[in-house]
């Protein structure tokens, strides 16, 4: 029901949640999961970031985090911590890692920066 966006992959580049995702409507598009998120230039910066600020807890809900903080970086490499808030407001996290998913977020655009 999209209500946690734990599911988000990129279709042709863009977030979206695949709960919501009929196959018929992708037919011929380019879907990115978390597997291959790490070939692109965001997703490299956000898991080296993601590693050195250990920012997972249990897990659940970080490949779909990861995901949007993608498309996020891609759409705004320097964000603001409103940006950052505003952008992932759509991604829950039932563990609370909110402050680590925003330092995560910001050290990912450093890394990009570099
Ligand atoms: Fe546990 Fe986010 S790390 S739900």
């Amino acid at each position: 029901v999209a209500s946690c966006g734990a599911c988000t992959v990129h279709i042709d580049g863009e977030p979206a949640r695949s709960c919501q995702t009929y196959i018929e409507d992708v037919e011929g598009a380019e879907i990115t999961t978390i597997e291959a998120i790490g070939e692109t230039k965001e997703g490299a910066a956000l898991q080296q970031a993601w590693q050195e600020l250990d920012v997972v807890q249990c897990g659940y809900c970080q490949s779909g985090q990861i995901m949007s903080a993608a498309g996020l970086l891609q759409e705004n490499p320097k964000p603001s911590v409103e940006e950052i808030h505003e952008y992932m407001d759509g991604n829950a996290c039932r563990c609370a890692t909110y402050q680590r998913l925003r330092a995560g977020i910001q050290r990912a655009s450093e890394i990009m920066e570099a």
